[in-house]
């Protein structure tokens, strides 16, 4: 099956065409192409994504991506076609939906409809692209030994900590009560004067820097709720640039990120042992941060835990169209169709 897929919910314009096959219990998938507009540059200058700005870049480059897309594909002819329609900025994701009705307009064999697809199950299934790559075909060797899992969400507008049963029977467990963790990056940059977006400018800082120098907050470290909270730390680090003087800012990026990944590691392996997972996997642009994949798997090492550990790799954890066509897949097989109405707050 051939999957057709658009992403626009934030700030990153992004098509790709995938196949797919081998249903749930054994998803293979197949990248035919994928293409990733950036808007970084666009947005930086203002600290942050700006709502008009980014459907106006993602109204620009949706036809000039698709038009890229063809010339590798001898036979551009999907079989559906999956939009992200939430979370995420409701006239960037609108641009995308109105984007896949005209495509499926044009595409006249289209045997199926435009499937609307939550953009955290995007997250969630990048796990499926972690696998050894046989031929650009991406699969699980032992698919179904996979489960129970705990998979952690860790984004700029979403952390979330999921238990799964299966491929489709999931649940929310945890989430944050206010920042997100990708959210508490950006605004740590921000009060470090580092641009945006700020974790991949901490993670670098952080490289020349002491996690150990400064004893930032752990927020709800030792709360048995596998929620999570990051504002206060945020603001510790606020009063803390206020009140010393020459401080060095790479022991502070490096402190703060530690604080962070304490917190998001602790509770995931705390999950993963009252669950008895076998597999933890983590996605989201904070789980391209080689610190914490460093951290996580030393900590299932050291615990003695018998964990597969899943990190999508770098361009597979911050925003893409594959990922979206991975959960298309799994949404077709599943019958589960999202009304094709953007949704700033659609939740997992
Ligand atoms: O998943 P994503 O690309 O977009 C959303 O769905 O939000 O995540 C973007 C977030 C931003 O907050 C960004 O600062 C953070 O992921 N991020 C990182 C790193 N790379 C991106 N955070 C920590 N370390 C990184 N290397
Ligand atoms: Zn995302």
């Amino acid at each position: 099956m051939k999957i057709l897929a658009i992403e626009t919910s934030c700030d990153e314009t992004a098509i790709a065409l995938v196949e797919a096959k081998g249903g749930l219990l054994n998803p293979k998938f197949y990248i035919l192409n994928s293409l990733v507009a950036s808007q970084i540059k666009i947005h930086r200058p203002f600290g942050g994504v700006v709502p008009n700005l980014a459907k106006r870049e993602h109204l620009k480059n949706l036809p000039l991506l698709f038009k890229n897309l063809k010339p590798k594909t001898q036979n551009l002819k999907p079989d559906i076609i999956a939009v992200t329609v939430g979370p995420g900025l409701e006239p960037a994701l609108w641009t995308g939906i109105n984007f896949a009705k005209n495509l499926k307009s044009q595409i006249s064999n289209l045997k199926s409809n435009i499937i609307g697809i939550n953009h955290l199950e995007g997250h969630l299934y990048s796990f499926l692209l972690e696998q050894k790559r046989v031929n650009f075909q991406f699969s699980i060797s032992n698919f179904q030994n996979l489960f129970p899992a705990i998979a952690l969400i860790i984004s700029g507008g979403h952390t979330i900590l999921i238990k799964m049963n299966s491929l489709v029977k999931y649940k929310k467990i945890g989430e944050t009560r206010d920042d997100a963790a990708g959210e508490a990056f950006d605004k740590v940059a921000r009060l470090l004067n580092l641009p945006y977006p700020g974790g991949p400018e901490i993670e670098k800082l952080a490289k020349k820097g002491n996690p150990n120098a400064i004893d930032f907050p752990r927020p709800m470290l030792n709360q048995k709720n596998y929620d999570f909270s990051f504002s206060g730390l945020k603001t510790s680090i606020l009063y803390y640039l206020r009140d010393n003087k020459n401080v060095k800012i790479e022991n502070v990026a490096a402190s703060f990120q530690q604080a962070t990944f304490d917190v998001l590691i602790k509770k995931t392996l705390r999950a993963a042992k009252e669950f008895n997972a076998k597999s933890i996997m983590i996605s989201g642009g904070v789980a391209s941060n080689f610190s914490l994949k460093k951290n996580l798997k030393l900590r299932i090492k050291n615990e003695g835990l018998k964990i597969n550990l899943f990190v999508p790799e770098k361009k597979f954890c911050a925003d893409n169209a594959v990922i979206i066509a991975i959960a298309g897949y799994i949404n077709y097989l599943r019958k589960k169709n999202r009304r094709l109405t953007a949704n700033g707050n659609l939740n997992i």
